[in-house]
């Protein structure tokens, strides 16, 4: 099932064309990225509701700034029970202190349990104190805590300027699992505002792998805003290869792709 933009949002009619294929998704191009935002967070909710104790997988990023806020209101507004659901986060940084709210799980505990009204146990992220001192420890328990909850049900991601989903980097092994890596000079660029300067910026952070997102039901990508247009582009009709981590979900048997018209510029 795919979520498909409510034509009473929309101020154009979205292009979408029949089912994706595996290997090639067909994006979903809407009005806006808040007609976007909105598209998903049904799509959620009707998970929710089919399925009240499903798992989400949830990403960080200006991309799903709106989309939590969408949810928000769309949960409001069907009254949706979330006492069943779990949501686990797709990465975090490394170094910084215990509550920095740089952190995602700070970012995540602002969108999720404050806004819109989860409980902090329900709210799954890696541990970055344990990933900084034994990463192979980290990565053992953030995996089965990941099994152990029953797999990810649907999992949001957002796209790096250089082609990364969560924090796969260019290079990804497609098979691999949650990890300790450094990041790449661009998504620390991209990240350095946020932290005062690209010296303040973590250099490493424990990730999900790319096989580990393979492993969810559904992945819906969602990209917005002309900056991200090139990579859209490679990412979704260039070659299949790690150089192009988001290229590598096209292998997933239930990709969809969010765009707004910026981000679909130049496909
Ligand atoms: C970070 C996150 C990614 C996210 C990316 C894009 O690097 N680890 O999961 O997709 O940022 O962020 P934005 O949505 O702000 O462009």
């Amino acid at each position: 099932m795919h979520a498909v933009p409510d034509p009473a949002e929309s101020t154009e009619a979205p292009s979408q064309g029949a089912a994706p294929s595996a290997m090639s998704p067909i994006p979903i191009v809407h009005a806006s990225a808040a007609v976007a935002a909105r598209a998903c967070a049904e799509e959620i909710a009707d998970l929710i509701e089919a399925e009240p104790q499903c798992v989400l997988g949830v990403a960080t990023g200006g991309t799903m700034t709106g989309l939590y806020g969408s949810l928000k209101e769309v949960i409001r507004e069907r009254e949706l029970d979330l006492s069943g659901i779990t949501c686990f986060a797709l990465d975090e940084y490394l170094g910084l202190p215990e509550g920095d709210p740089r952190l995602f799980r700070s970012v995540l505990e602002t969108h999720l349990v404050r806004e819109i009204g989860l409980l902090p146990a329900q709210l799954v992220t890696p541990d970055p104190a344990l990933a900084f001192e034994d990463p192979s420890e980290a990565a053992e328990q953030y995996e089965a805590a990941l099994a152990g909850a029953g797999g990810v049900d649907l999992q949001l991601l957002g796209i790096g300027r250089n082609g990364h989903v969560a924090f796969n980097e260019p290079g990804a092994d497609p098979a691999a699992r949650t990890h300790v890596l450094p990041l790449e000079a661009r998504t620390r660029e991209d990240a350095a505002a946020t932290f005062g300067g690209l010296e303040l910026t973590p250099r490493r952070a424990v990730t999900v792998g790319v096989g580990t997102i393979l492993d969810a039901k559904r992945l819906r990508l969602l990209a917005f805003g002309a900056g991200k247009a090139g990579i859209v582009a490679r990412a979704l009709t260039g070659p299949l290869t790690p150089d192009v981590p988001a290229s590598l979900l096209r292998g997933h048997r239930d990709l969809a792709v969010h765009l707004d018209p910026q981000a679909a510029a130049s496909l």
